[in-house]
């Protein structure tokens, strides 16, 4: 038993430790936000915050969140950060087949919470990881402007 705090709330989870937590949350808790891309920390899909800071939940184990503040997309919206990152993405209407989107919110809020101005060379640092395969990056970075607004 693994156990955790996912997007505020005690979590207890029964997977083995060396499970990725992408399949933690999407085949044992139902959380299908976070997306399934490549399964090798490529493309950035399944992007998710542990403790904080942007990681790959693909790669990462279950064991590395044990005790750890894990939130996924599901939990943005009672994040204020999170909360105008996905106004501003709606706003700016960023996705077009939307399957990279979560993964490229939560990089996007990981980014303002740390830096509250980016300018275009820092969000394109920052989201670099984070592919998207419509092109949408201009979009994305208007909407991190925006959100930083
Ligand atoms: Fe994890 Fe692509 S699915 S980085």
């Amino acid at each position: 038993m693994t156990s955790l705090t996912l997007n505020g709330q005690a979590q207890r989870c029964t997977a083995d430790p060396n499970t990725p937590l992408l399949w933690v949350l999407r085949d044992e808790l139902g959380l299908t936000g976070t997306k399934f891309g490549c399964g090798m920390a490529q493309c950035g899909a399944c992007t998710v915050h542990l403790n904080g800071n942007a990681v790959r939940s693909c790669v990462m184990p279950l064991a590395s969140a044990a005790g750890a503040e894990l939130n996924t997309i599901e939990g943005l919206a009672k994040d204020p950060v999170g909360r105008a990152v996905m106004d501003a993405w709606v706003e700016t209407d960023v996705a077009q087949c939307g399957y990279c989107q979560s993964g490229q919110v939560m990089s996007a809020v990981a980014l303002l919470k740390s830096n509250k101005k980016p300018s275009d060379a820092q969000i394109d640092a920052a989201m670099a990881g984070n592919l998207c395969r419509c092109g949408a990056y201009m979009r994305i970075r208007a909407a991190i402007h925006a959100a930083a607004a």
